[in-house]
Formats: C-alpha cells, sequence, structure tokens
C-alpha cells in the first residue's frame, strides 16, 4: 500500500510537476489535494512543454487515473480550459480523472473579493496574490455560510443558493466597490455555472470514498501537492501564505487519506530559493547574482507571469519544512541554473536580534530581521544540462549536492539540471 506524497519545500515553483511527471509511470492514481489555480506546473515531455494548474500533471502519463479532492477550490471555467487545452493536444482527460463533489468552487464575487482585500497586511506589504480568488473561497469555506461546493451545482436548491450569497455579497462589498451589484447578476451567474455543471458532470464523484478503496486496496498512490510548505497557511511565514495547507501537514485533511497511509514523503527544492508575490524572504539577492539566477532560471510565474524574486539556498527554512512535512528524502531541482557561479552561497542559521538561530522564526517580523549567515562554497564553470549520472556531475557540484544533504539531514534521491524528463539524475541513494 505505498503512498508518496511530492512536497515543495520553499515558496512553490520548485519543479513539483516534472517530479511528479517522473514518477507517475510507477504509480496508479495520482492526486491533488489542495490550492486551486493559483498552481502552476510546467512540464516538459519530448520537447513538448505542458502548463497544468487543476488538474494533476499525471494526467500526461495516461493509463492512471487523476483524482482532484476536497481540499482543492476549483474554478470551473479553468479547469474546463485545462481539460479541452490537453484533449487538442491529444491527452484523453474524460474518463481518466475524477473531481470531489466536495471541492469548493470559485465564483465570480471570489475574484472580485480578491482584488479588494489584497491590501497591505504587515508593514505595508501587500500579500501579492495570484487573483485567482483562491483566499476568498477558502475563508468562504471555514465560514460556511456563503459557501458552494461542486456537488451543490447538481441540486434543486442552487439558484436559490446563488441569489441568496449574491444579494449577502453585494452588501458587504458595496462599502469598498460601489459598482458591485452591476458586477453581480445572480441569475447571469446561476446560468453560467448550470452550464459548466452540465459539461463537469461526468467527471463528479465522491473521490473521498473512492481513494479509501483505493489505499485499502493497496493502489499504488502519488499525492501532488501545489504551491510550497513556506506558503503553508498555519505553518509558512504568515501572513504572506497561501489559503490552504500547503506542507506535508495538508496530506490528509486535503485528500481525506489518514496518516497511516502515506509510506513516503519526497521534498523538492530548488538548488537555490525563488519567491513571488510578498514577504520576508532572507536570502533574497536583489542584485546581479539574483538576476543571474532569474535570466538563467527563467524564473517568471507559470500563472501570473510575474518575475519571481531570486536568492540562495536558505537550509534553515528547507530543514524546517522538510522536518514539519515528514520528508524522508529530497529531489533537488534546477541545479543547472547555477553553473557558471564562481562561488555559491548557502544560508546555514539566522542571526535575529543579535542571537544566532537555527529555528526557523514562527513571527514574519522576526523573519524580516534575520540576517542569514552564509557558508561559501566553490561553484562550477561547465554547463551540466548533460549530465545523467553522480559521476557526470563536476566535483563542485556533487560537493554542494552533499553539503544541502547534511544541512537537511536527509539523502537527496533526485537531482535535476533541465526541464526535460531526461534531464534527471536518480542518485540511488548516493547522497547523504
Ligand atoms: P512547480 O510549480 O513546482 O511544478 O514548478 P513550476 O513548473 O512552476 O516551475 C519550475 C520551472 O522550472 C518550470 O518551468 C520547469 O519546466 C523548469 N524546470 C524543471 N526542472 C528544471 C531543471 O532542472 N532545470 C531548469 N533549468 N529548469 C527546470
Ligand atoms: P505552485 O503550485 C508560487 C503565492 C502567491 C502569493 C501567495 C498567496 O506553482 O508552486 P494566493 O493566490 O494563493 O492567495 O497567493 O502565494 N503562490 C504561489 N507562489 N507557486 C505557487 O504555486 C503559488 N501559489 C500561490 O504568489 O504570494
Ligand atoms: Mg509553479
Amino acid at each position: 500500500m505505498p503512498v508518496t506524497c511530492v512536497i515543495g519545500l520553499q515558496w512553490g515553483d520548485e519543479a513539483k510537476g516534472k517530479l511528479v511527471d517522473l514518477l507517475t509511470e510507477q504509480h496508479e492514481i495520482v492526486v491533488r489535494y489542495q490550492g486551486g489555480s493559483n498552481a502552476g506546473h510546467t512540464v516538459v515531455r519530448d520537447g513538448q512543454t505542458f502548463k497544468l494548474s487543476l488538474i494533476p500533471s499525471g494526467i500526461l502519463g495516461q493509463g492512471v487515473k487523476c483524482v482532484v479532492t476536497g481540499g482543492v477550490v476549483l474554478n470551473p471555467a479553468s479547469i474546463l480550459d485545462e481539460i479541452s487545452g490537453l484533449e487538442s493536444r491529444g491527452i484523453k482527460v474524460a474518463g481518466n480523472m475524477l473531481l470531489s463533489d466536495r471541492a469548493h468552487v470559485i465564483f465570480p464575487w471570489h475574484i472580485i473579493e480578491d482584488r479588494l482585500l489584497d491590501k497591505s497586511c504587515s508593514s505595508g506589504e501587500n500579500i501579492g496574490t495570484t487573483m485567482r480568488g483562491i483566499g476568498p473561497c477558502y475563508r468562504d469555506k471555514v465560514g460556511r455560510s456563503l459557501a458552494i461546493r461542486l456537488g451543490d451545482l447538481f441540486r434543486d436548491d442552487f439558484r436559490s443558493r446563488v441569489a441568496y450569497i449574491v444579494e449577502a455579497k453585494t452588501k458587504h462589498l458595496g462599502g469598498l466597490e460601489p459598482n458591485v451589484a452591476e458586477q453581480l447578476d445572480a441569475e447571469k451567474i446561476y446560468g453560467e455555472y448550470m452550464g459548466y455543471a452540465e459539461r463537469l458532470r461526468p467527471y463528479v464523484a465522491d473521490t473521498t470514498a473512492y481513494l479509501l478503496d483505493a489505499v485499502e486496496a493497496g493502489k499504488k498512490l502519488l499525492l501532488e501537492g501545489a504551491q510550497g510548505a513556506l506558503l503553508d497557511v498555519d505553518h509558512g511565514t504568515f501572513p504572506f501564505v497561501t489559503s490552504s495547507n500547503s506542507s506535508g501537514a495538508g496530506v490528509s485533511s486535503g485528500s481525506g487519506i489518514p496518516g497511516r497511509w502515506i509510506t513516503k514523503a519526497i521534498g523538492v527544492v530548488k538548488a537555490y530559493s525563488t519567491r513571488v508575490g510578498g514577504g520576508p524572504f532572507p536570502t533574497e539577492q536583489d542584485n546581479e547574482i539574483g538576476q543571474l539566477i532569474c535570466d538563467r532560471g527563467n524564473e517568471y510565474g507559470t500563472v501570473t507571469r510575474r518575475p519571481r524574486r531570486c536568492g540562495w539556498f536558505d537550509a534553515v527554512a528547507a530543514r524546517y519544512t522538510a522536518r514539519l512535512s515528514g520528508v524522508d528524502s529530497l529531489a533537488v531541482m534546477l541545479l543547472d541554473v547555477l553553473s557558471t557561479l564562481p562561488e555559491l552561497k548557502i544560508c546555514t542559521a539566522y542571526d535575529i536580534g543579535g542571537k544566532r538561530t537555527k529555528v526557523f522564526p514562527s513571527h514574519v517580523d522576526d523573519l524580516r530581521q534575520a540576517q542569514p549567515v552564509y557558508e561559501t562554497i566553490p561553484g562550477w564553470k561547465d554547463e551540466i544540462t548533460t549530465a545523467r549520472k553522480m559521476d557526470d556531475l563536476p566535483q563542485a557540484a556533487r560537493n554542494y549536492l552533499v553539503r544541502i544533504s547534511e544541512l537537511m539531514e536527509r539523502p537527496v534521491q533526485v537531482v535535476s539540471v533541465g526541464p526535460d524528463r531526461q534531464q534527471t539524475i536518480f542518485t540511488q541513494g548516493t547522497i547523504g
């Protein structure tokens, strides 16, 4: 009964999609269990680039079942676009995917709220959300009284639910946006969502029951995390986080699969750090080094195309999230991006208010003050994108991986040296 989880350990975009695509062939079911269309996972297969957001990256493997669980917030228009985009490229989604009837649905009022409420939340800084209505939809889920789940779209009272919520939202938002009533027409929204519901009907199922049957029958499951553990709403850099549990802590609540079935968790890290949106980032390099990493790594957000902020590898943060997520081994991605840099730095501790610590701070203001303590490691000159085994890597690159493994107290199982599937080294436990 092997259930493997793939968890991003930084601020997202660690190349989880590539890893899930690589591991899919060893599994029967691939599960997406939190987040929504704030996620953007890019997978390169045989020179073709696929961008996935709500649909698990496992769909490209074909022959596996993909499941989107109740922990996800679902924008019906986005997933329908994604389905037709994949089908037009010969990827069969019909018959290969299930969507939970428990998944909460994103409505136009959530998008409006995201725009209106992403105002400065700490020290004058915005969260800088993806504006996909994620936070407002999760807020309504927890608030319960103004929430609609996918299964509700097929109930008799759906029309009256929409009318009731539109009235309430118009009142709530009227003070912030005077013309909100013009933007929220209950009948129009009802008609639009009935259209989506009909097209999504074949996919909708009780995925909790389906997954419980699957684990009890010993099926091989792969769970695909979205975002990164530092964006976890409870354990991340609050309030500069997303609105779900994106660390390993969210696996069971999001999927409905009890922790006792989870046999392996792989933590995915970039060989450096990136962050999109606001919030403290101790190892950020707002200088030519950061620019070089951004250019070499093509570090622009998949969803919003915003340039990602870039910096050195932060072993304090990544060790914290690896422990938090119960990670057994590591996948170190985008190592090739660091080639040509004469020397590399890894943050091994923080100085906060005159005290040195290896504990990741729980309050964002302490993190904001953290001065990274760096260890400097020699870089390597040559490009490494053609490396396929550890021996193909320069000694300096191997040393860098060994140091990451030591600081994170976990073996490196996978090293990625380019976006393509072939550009991957499985280390067979030789590092760490
Ligand atoms: P995810 O959100 O964690 O799935 O990551 P993204 O797909 O948003 O971002 C990772 C980006 O890096 C994508 O554009 C990938 O195609 C690309 N990528 C993945 N692995 C590598 C690698 O080893 N080297 C380079 N240069 N790019 C990679
Ligand atoms: P993947 O799955 C990187 C960031 C946003 C913002 C914060 C809150 O591709 O790794 P939200 O729209 O979720 O309310 O925004 O979280 N964010 C991500 N950053 N990768 C992601 O997903 C992200 N999903 C959300 O930029 O700072
Ligand atoms: Mg991404």
